[in-house]
């Protein structure tokens, strides 16, 4: 059985779409609720077992490193003023994994973020998982990181999450080409960068959940800029998927697209409604405000 114990999460984007809040902070660091999007993807990656987080990122690498370091300031403050149980959330933060950051000096895609973890990583089995997106499983359910990498640990082959998306849709996202197992996954065939709508070998989407053998390394050494000149994953992943073998697996979560404003203005509501301290009260103004419109 192999375990799958480290996960990449690439931070280094602009947040161009969250401009101008982004200007200072980077986008995975906004919150949704009370904790930063970035810690949701952590969540999900320490809930399926992995134990060291590398975080790849530019600019705003501080303020993400400061995150996951001790603040004796805040946490005097919060000692003095007895509110323990906001104490233990803080404290519970910085020693849920062993967090590992790396810079990447250029922005040159994907692929090249991802190969920024190799020196760490090395030649073990890894995750990779796409800050925009938070996947939702209730707490007694396996995560998606958690399930990909059970297929994983059964295969031995690298698997990533896929799911199925409009045809209008299909040009926003990494496309696989692929045949349907009997186990019901999809061994992958290809992997097309964002194609246009007429090329598209099918509408099994790539949501950003990637668990990888570190062959992937050997395929981004070599990797040329593609798809808008940048170093893509999805190329890599097609070279793996060509000679080693790959596999697409559908998952069950609920999918928060935190990358773009709709998606993060139904994040923050939904996680509230979940949330005993909020729920109720802004279930009831939901309501107020829905009977208005
Ligand atoms: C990246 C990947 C793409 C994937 C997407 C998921 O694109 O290149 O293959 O489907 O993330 O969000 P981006 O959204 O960063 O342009």
């Amino acid at each position: 059985m192999r375990k799958v114990r480290k996960a990449l999460i690439p931070a280094a984007g602009l947040g161009t779409r969250f401009l101008p809040a982004t200007k200072t902070i980077p986008k995975e660091m906004l919150p949704v609720v009370d904790q930063p999007i970035l810690l949701y993807v952590i969540e999900e990656a320490v809930r399926a077992g992995i134990e060291d987080i590398i975080l790849v990122a530019g600019r705003g690498k501080h303020a993400i490193e400061d995150f996951f370091d001790r603040s004796y300031e805040v946490e005097d403050q919060l000692l003095k003023s007895g509110r323990k149980d906001l104490l233990e959330r803080i404290v519970r933060i910085r020693d849920m994994a062993n967090i590992i950051s790396i810079r990447q000096k250029e922005a040159l895609g994907l692929g090249h973020a991802v190969y920024c973890g190799h020196p760490v990583i090395g030649d073990e089995d890894f995750a990779v998982l796409l800050g925009d997106e938070i996947m939702h499983t209730e707490k007694d359910e396996p995560t998606v990181i958690a399930q990909l990498s059970q297929i994983f640990s059964e295969t031995g082959l690298s698997t990533v999450a896929i799911m199925e998306v409009a045809a209008a849709e299909v040009e926003k996202y990494g496309i696989i080409a692929g045949e349907k197992t009997a186990a019901g996954y999809f061994k992958i065939t290809d992997v097309v960068e964002k194609p246009a709508r007429h090329l598209a070998p099918s509408r099994n989407a790539l949501p950003g959940r990637y668990v990888f053998t570190s062959k992937i390394f050997d395929s981004l050494k070599n990797a040329k800029p593609g798809k808008n000149g940048e170093i893509q994953l999805t190329d890599a992943m097609a070279a793996i998927a060509k000679s080693e073998g790959m596999i697409g697996a559908y998952f069950k979560a609920n999918r928060y697209d935190a990358g773009d404003k709709l998606g993060y203005l139904q994040a923050n509501i939904e996680f509230a409604l979940m949330r005993e301290d909020l729920g109720p009260q802004l279930k009831a103004y939901l309501k107020e405000l829905a009977a208005k419109l």
